[in-house]
């Protein structure tokens, strides 16, 4: 049993890891806005707020920092991920904590012709093209300071219980009868949360240190993807539903993630996303 604390309890992925990481460890997991857990051991912060984190994991003590916190959505994208990953990672060090970061594949810009083409092993330099690439890309950079850490690179995320965000929000759009584009260039690999919480409990106590890929096996463009999260929660109309190239540029385009490394050190599996949702799954 060790000592965890989970920055961003409330997130989508922290909603089903913490809980998780409730049955084997002592858990201090927070929130910003809203406590939606109500589990014992939450507690507010804001993570831009040096003295309060440092305050927290000065008195928590945990032996393993899981940092969920520093997604796409917000009002200060730059600020939670960048300022507040700073005062994490500051803490972990004074504290000798070991520190698991959440990062995402929306680092790299997706590119074929990129001199670093995917797909991505754990290697691949960012080369982000948005502000949130690049926040989570500086944020790693602040994270591998602190030589105790894993960073974690994954993909979309989503869940059988619970609707992931991107599915919400297509939700929202068809019912309403506005437009929705579903992108057949932008290529991922989506992990179940499931998988994602299970590779960070494995972490825990794992020898590794450094990037390490987490996602699903099965690769799917975004249109694919966004279809059969459609179907699996039953969401109708689909009038105004298109599909077809993004023509973006501030969107990355193929961030395939190579998983032979998670594969090779993790007992964790990475299912696809058929093999998730089929009514026949065993997982
Ligand atoms: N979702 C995806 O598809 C995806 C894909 C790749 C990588 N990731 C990565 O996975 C991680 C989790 O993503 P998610 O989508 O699960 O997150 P999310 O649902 O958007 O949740 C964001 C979390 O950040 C907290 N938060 C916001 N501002 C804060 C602040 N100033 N101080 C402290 N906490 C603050 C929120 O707290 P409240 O809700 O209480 O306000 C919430 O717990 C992120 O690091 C993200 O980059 C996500």
């Amino acid at each position: 049993m060790a000592r965890v604390l989970i920055t961003g309890g409330s997130s989508y992925l922290g909603q089903h890891l913490t809980p998780l990481a409730q049955n084997e460890h002592e858990v201090c997991y927070t929130y910003f806005n809203q406590d939606v857990l109500a589990l014992p051991g939450g507690i507010q912060l804001d993570v831009r707020q040096e003295t309060a984190v440092a305050r927290l994991i000065a008195t928590f003590r945990p032996q393993v920092i899981i940092h969920t916190v520093g997604s796409n959505r917000g009002t200060d994208v730059r600020g939670v991920i960048e300022t507040g990953t700073r005062h994490v990672v500051q803490a972990a060090q004074a504290t000798q904590a070991r520190l698991i970061h959440i990062s995402t594949d929306s680092i790299f810009n997706g590119r074929t012709d990129d001199p670093h083409p995917p797909p991505y092993d754990e290697n691949a330099p960012p080369s982000p093209v948005n502000e949130y690439g690049r926040a989570k890309a500086a944020a790693e950079a602040i994270v591998r300071q602190h030589l105790n850490h894993v960073i974690i690179r994954t993909s979309l995320i989503y869940g059988r219980r619970v609707i992931d965000h991107g599915t919400a929000w297509m939700a929202r759009a068809l019912q309403a009868g506005q437009p929705v584009t579903l992108f057949s260039n932008q290529i991922r690999n989506p992990v179940w949360v499931h998988t994602l919480s299970l590779a960070c409990l494995e972490l825990i106590n794992h020898p590794y240190t450094g990037t390490l890929n987490v996602a699903g096996e099965q690769i799917l463009s975004r249109a694919e993807f966004s279809l059969k999260m459609l179907d699996y929660w039953g969401i109708q109309p689909r009038h105004t539903l298109t599909i077809g190239p993004s023509q973006n540029a501030a969107w990355p385009l193929d961030c395939r993630l190579k998983l032979n490394l998670a594969r090779q050190l993790l007992r964790t599996p990475l299912p696809g996303v058929d093999e998730v949702l089929s009514p026949m799954s065993t997982r």
